[in-house]
């Protein structure tokens, strides 16, 4: 961004410690942007007292106040152009977007989810990646399409899954690398370094490391 500093919005139901470690980042100027808005569909979510902690506006909007998608998601577009917002994250924002709204962000809202995709998209992703015996899960940051997480992926990261694992185990071990990596794709949007081409997104000034290499369990041991 050139000028006056990229204005992210972030869209929220629940806990928001993702919400969190985007506001942390940009205070520790990680992220050279800001949150100008905080806005949720729950009116009670732990995400609001967040936003409240930091002194940032925070919106309720309740999805039962209106009749259709449609009209839900107009509001949120006019709260989020009435922030003069550049850039939407999703954080645990429980709701699909209508392609009304993603006309109006197009290619500027990016959604945190808790698995390697396109493995594992939807809902209770931890339980059903333990449940399938996989070996690795993780996290994916990707741009916001029409279908449910299913957009142009930006950053994934990695974790092992141990067959006794506990839904609650394999949750933590997913979220010390949401935070880290929500922050990064967003600092590299504001940055100006993120091209999509299709289904691909370019990252401007990428280190390549071909030797890039996990097993589990390991090969050596
Ligand atoms: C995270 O697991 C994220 O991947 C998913 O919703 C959860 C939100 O958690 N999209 P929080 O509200 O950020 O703590």
């Amino acid at each position: 961004m050139v000028g006056s500093m990229m204005r992210i919005g972030v869209l929220v139901s629940g806990s928001g410690s993702n919400l969190q470690s985007i506001m942390d980042a940009c205070e520790r100027s990680e992220i050279d942007a800001r949150v100008c808005v905080v806005i949720s569909n729950v009116p009670h979510a732990y995400a609001l007292e967040r936003a409240r902690q930091k002194g940032l506006p925070s919106v309720v909007v309740p999805h039962a106040d209106y009749p259709d998608r449609a009209s839900y998601d107009r509001k949120l577009v006019d709260i989020l152009t009435e922030y003069r917002v550049d850039l939407v994250a999703l954080a645990g924002f429980m709701r699909v977007l209508t392609p009304g709204f993603l006309r109006a962000f197009s290619g500027r809202v990016m959604n945190i989810h808790p698995a390697l995709l396109p493995s594992f998209p939807g809902l209770d992703v931890r339980q059903k990646a333990i449940d399938y015996g996989v070996r690795f899960s993780g996290c994916t940051v990707h741009f916001v399409d029409e279908g449910v997480d299913t957009g142009p992926i930006i950053i994934q990261a990695v974790v092992p899954v141990y067959p006794d694992d506990t839904e609650e185990a394999l949750k933590e071990r997913i979220l010390k690398l949401e935070h880290k990596i929500y922050p990064k794709a967003i600092q590299l949007f504001a940055q100006g370094r993120l091209t999509i081409e299709g289904r691909k997104v370019f990252i401007r000034d990428y280190e390549k490391d071909e030797s890039l290499c996990l097993t589990n369990p390991f090969l050596n041991r």
